[in-house]
């Protein structure tokens, strides 16, 4: 079982031409991740299904050899904004950058969405992993251990300012006159290494009192500031003997921090190819695979690794390469797999241009819902962030086939317990900082 608990948390992560590269070639796929009516449609269906929440990305630069889904896409925070009004009950997360954002901002945008969607929401705290800085008027992107430097002390200041008012701030007596308990009001007076932030943000507690942390780094940094500060930790893990020792490895760091483990759930991602037969299944990503473009496949790579790989010979192993400063742990990633399995660069295109380096399933419903309990009963997962090759099909064979039997093993759940996000996930309000001192 997983360490800590008895169902598991789903949660749809939607690149709406669908996450493997060819999937918007699939017969059916819809595809943009500029289609607001296919985004909101998939949020729906997810909310039908009941999963915990939807998830959407984000990326400051683009080139025409993106990834289909990510050559253009929308802000995620004005998504956002518009999907909490069409929605009820399920979770609304996105990523916004700790190197390319002010603190002030996004505490303000989480803090305003999270009222809006009355305590749905979740931020996606990421360093960037790639260079973004001529779009932003720096000359640089910082490297990678001061972009984690910085997104401790940034995480930090967004929690103070989130608590710029306590909870019950707002009296609006009107017999008295008393409308704002100035006493529940504070500023923040950070003055740290990297900010210089006076607060009090203008805007009181959000219903969950803050937004729910995710963190996506699997970095040393990374792993490092997501078990001080992330509630949801986002990964890439390819098998369970790697994902166990990441999930082990992580909860040992969250305990260290004094917290609770339960309070930091480990969700990889997965990429469920899924068929009526084990046949049907492998025959749907053959002709995924199919069409994965070589040369675009062997880009996507180049900028995973950090490095050029035109030059090299696409039917060998990949060489000792030094790990990049951007996207560490991904290109740590594939070259443990190359390496481990001997892959050549060839195959390791076609890997990286099926999931991108998460975890593909490729089987009957059944298959798929067993690979998952496997990992959720191995302690690899406490759920995980579905992925589908293209849409809306590879979401709605989940739903149809893959959900009814984690239902039946009662291993998800079958309707909304609760309102809010933290609700969903089994995570508690965190208490105001001044909270002890009343
Ligand atoms: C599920 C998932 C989603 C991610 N989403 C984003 C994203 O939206 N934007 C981004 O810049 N990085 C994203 N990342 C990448 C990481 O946040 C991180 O920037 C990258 O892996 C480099 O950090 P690391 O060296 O600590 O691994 C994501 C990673 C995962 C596993």
């Amino acid at each position: 079982m997983s360490q800590t608990l008895s169902q598991m948390r789903l949660g749809l992560f939607i690149q709406a031409a669908g996450h493997h590269f060819s999937g918007w070639r699939y017969p059916g796929a819809q595809s943009g991740s500029e289609n607001f009516k296919l985004i909101r449609q998939l949020t729906e269906a997810a909310e039908r299904a009941c999963l915990d929440m939807v998830f959407f990305g984000d990326k400051l630069v683009t080139t025409a050899q993106e990834h289909p889904s990510m050559i253009v896409r929308f802000e995620p925070l004005t998504l956002l904004g518009a999907l909490a009004s069409v929605t009820e009950r399920i979770g609304l997360a996105a990523t916004a950058s700790t190197t390319y954002g002010e603190p002030y901002s996004v505490a303000r945008q989480f803090g305003t969405l999270d009222h809006i969607s009355e305590g749905r929401v979740a931020w996606n705290v990421v360093t960037t992993g790639y260079d973004s800085a001529e779009n932003f008027t720096r000359a640089t992107h910082p490297d990678h251990a001061q972009r984690y430097a910085v997104a401790e002390e940034f995480v930090d200041v967004v929690r103070g300012l989130w608590d710029s008012f306590e909870d019950g701030a707002y009296v609006r007596d009107a017999k008295t006159g008393v409308y704002l308990d100035a006493q529940k009001m504070h500023r923040l007076d950070h003055k740290g290494e990297y900010f210089d932030i006076a607060g009090p943000l203008n805007l009181t507690r959000s219903p969950q009192g803050h937004p729910v942390l995710i963190q996506a780094g699997s970095s040393g940094p990374g792993m490092g500031l997501a078990a001080r500060v992330a509630e949801v930790v986002f990964t890439a893990q390819q098998d369970l003997a790697g994902a166990q020792q990441f999930y082990a490895d992580l909860k040992r760091q969250v305990v260290a921090h004094g917290r609770d483990p339960q309070h930091c759930l480990v969700m990889p991602g997965i990429m469920p190819i899924i068929g009526a037969t084990q046949a049907d299944a492998q025959a749907r990503f053959e002709q995924l695979q199919q069409w994965t473009d070589l040369d675009a496949a062997l880009l996507l790579v180049s900028d995973r690794l950090g490095q050029d790989l035109s030059g090299f010979d696409l039917d060998q192993p990949l060489p000792d390469l030094p790990l990049p400063q951007n996207m560490r742990s991904r290109a740590k990633l594939l070259l443990d797999i190359s390496h481990r399995d001997g892959l050549t660069l060839r195959q390791i295109c076609y890997l990286a241009g099926g999931a991108r380096g998460h975890k593909m399933v490729i089987g009957t419903p059944a298959q798929v819902a067993d690979e998952m309990i496997a990992w959720f009963e191995g302690e690899a997962a406490d759920g995980f962030n579905l992925m589908p090759s293209h849409f809306p099909e590879g979401l709605q064979l989940f739903i149809d086939g893959v959900l009814p039997i984690l239902r039946q093993r009662g291993l998800f759940r079958e309707r909304y317990e609760g309102r809010t996000l933290r609700d969903h996930l089994g995570l508690p309000r965190p208490a105001h900082r001044f909270a002890a001192a009343h």
